[in-house]
């Protein structure tokens, strides 16, 4: 479904991304993984729009979105949580997760046509549902500054959702959270893939990439080192030398 094709980036004299290919398949939950500076977020920006790639093509189902700008890939079905949380702070739970519904249904034509209150009523369900599924019913009504750590990286996903995507990239999704967190964040993103979305997932935390991923692509210094299945990843040795030896995270 996404397609990377030569991509570099560089911003001024740094070679931010150099010739990286991939192939992301439906129903995929694809792993980014390398140490900092390597380049994922990078590529992140790269496939929704928030920059232009220097070379390279995207393509999602087979068309090409580079030089796309990032409301009309947004638009295509791709959505993203970004690694420094940006929820709205004086909204609640819900309120959040409303304000990304209006954003995607006002895009639709045929919203126009729709009986007001009918509407209304399938975007509060959906709101619900959103809500039980990310473990956010109980918060529905707090304001998202109160909530822990990880209640704010799982409404992200929520907001992230409620646009309908068919291809998901979460930025370090785990990031900050306990063991307990991340375990339940786990088991929420393989349900997800059960509902029929795409997730391209960065994260250092090996625990959460190698439990859950079908395949991974390893970067560093903006280079593709390799990509296999986990198994593959965790026997090569240029990726325990670049990696996974570290201790540091
Ligand atoms: N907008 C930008 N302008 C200039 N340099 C940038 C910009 N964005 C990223 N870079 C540089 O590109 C390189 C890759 O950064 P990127 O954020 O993609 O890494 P990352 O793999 O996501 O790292 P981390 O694990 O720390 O999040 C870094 O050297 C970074 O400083
Ligand atoms: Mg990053």
């Amino acid at each position: 479904m996404l397609e990377i094709k030569n991509i570099s980036k560089s911003f001024g004299g740094l070679m931010a991304l150099r010739d990286i290919s991939l192939d992301v398949a439906e129903r995929q939950i694809y792993g980014l993984i390398g140490p900092n500076g390597a380049g994922k977020t990078t590529l992140f920006n790269l496939i929704t729009g928030y920059y232009p790639a220097t070379e390279g093509a995207i393509r999602f189902f087979g068309q090409e979105i580079t030089g796309l700008r990032a409301h009309k890939i947004a638009r295509l079905g791709i959505a993203r949580t970004f690694q420094n949380i940006r929820l709205f702070g004086t909204m609640t739970v819900k309120e959040n997760i409303q304000v990304a519904q209006n954003i995607h249904a006002r895009s639709g034509v045929s919203s126009l046509f729709q009986m007001y209150s009918a509407r209304e009523r399938r975007l509060r369900q959906e709101a619900d549902e959103l809500m039980n599924r990310l473990g956010l019913w109980e918060k529905r009504d707090e304001q998202s500054p109160s909530l822990s750590y990880g209640e704010q990286r799982r409404l992200e996903i929520a907001r992230a959702l409620a646009l309908k995507p068919k291809l998901l990239l979460l930025d370090e999704p785990a990031a900050g959270m306990n063991e307990a967190e991340s375990a339940d964040l786990l088991e929420r993103i393989r349900e997800l893939r059960e509902t029929g979305i795409t997730v391209l997932l960065i994260e250092h935390d090996m625990k959460v990439v190698m439990g859950i991923c079908d395949r991974i692509a390893v970067l560093s210094f903006g280079e593709l080192i390799t990509q296999g299945t986990p198994e593959e990843i965790q026997a090569n040795d240029a990726v325990i030398d670049a990696y996974l030896g570290r201790e540091d995270d």
